[in-house]
């Protein structure tokens, strides 16, 4: 078994018989969604299910611009029950901090139970992304934004967030799914609109990735803020 570290705390293991990608597990022997750990030195690696995770999803598909570091603050729109969000969490690591957003009651209370009851860089915030200010007690400036609400309206969430929450030259990170948008129209299509949303707004467009076949209809773009 070997393990390359493809970004800074995503490492890549090649199990003999299929690569993986993991990242090493801030709270050693939890897991939160069934993921299996895998013990290589002194390290304890989470395997990262890019058919779960869009963001593994991305990196598989070859992300080149891996914005989210060690010590990164991170506001995330549509965090659900933290599939995701758990990596992200051992990405920035003790001294980042998430706030997941989410309007849906059941899935922030299993992200309360099983993700940020142990891990302390993880505060859920109960939350419509459509009215920003209105969590605006309980989030800071952040680093990066990242959004994966499968919305119509999803660019346009994310500039009204990005507005209040984003650093200057901060980045954003949008999961877009095309059949919320249209289900009529070409997924292309789609994206490029929604990535000319982000444009209009100040943002520099650095990468559009389609993360087929891990997820049907779903591309991801990876922006700076730059207004
Ligand atoms: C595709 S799921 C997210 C999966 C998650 N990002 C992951 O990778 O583990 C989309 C989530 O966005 C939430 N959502 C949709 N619209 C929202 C809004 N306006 N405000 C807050 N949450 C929203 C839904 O409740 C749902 O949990």
């Amino acid at each position: 078994m070997s393990v390359l570290e493809r970004f800074p705390r995503v490492f890549e293991i090649d199990l003999k018989d299929r690569k993986i990608i993991a990242t090493l597990n801030l709270t050693p022997g939890a897991t939160f969604y069934g993921e299996q750990l895998i013990n290589i030195g002194d390290g304890e690696y989470r395997v990262w299910n890019p058919y779960r995770s869009k963001l593994a999803a991305a990196i598989l598909k070859g992300l080149k611009n891996f914005t989210i570091n060690y010590g990164c603050k991170v506001l995330y729109l549509g965090v659900a029950s933290g599939t995701t969000c758990s990596h992200i969490s051992d990405i920035v690591g003790e001294e980042g901090h998430i706030w997941g957003v989410d309007f849906a009651p059941r899935p922030l209370r299993e992200l309360i139970e099983n993700l940020s009851k142990i891990r302390v860089n993880v505060s859920p915030v109960f939350g419509d992304a459509r009215h920003p200010e209105r969590y605006s007690h309980l989030v800071p400036k952040v680093d990066v934004l990242y959004a994966d609400l499968a919305q119509p309206d999803q660019a346009n969430l994310v500039v009204k967030n990005a507005k209040i929450y984003l650093a200057k030259r901060g980045w954003v990170l949008v999961a877009i799914k095309s059949r919320s948008v249209d289900a009529t129209r070409k997924p292309e299509e789609i994206y490029s609109e929604q990535a000319e949303i982000l444009k209009k707004h100040g943002f520099s467009i650095l990468e559009l990735i389609n993360l087929e076949p891990y997820e049907k209809d779903h591309a991801m773009i990876i922006a700076r803020f730059d207004a």
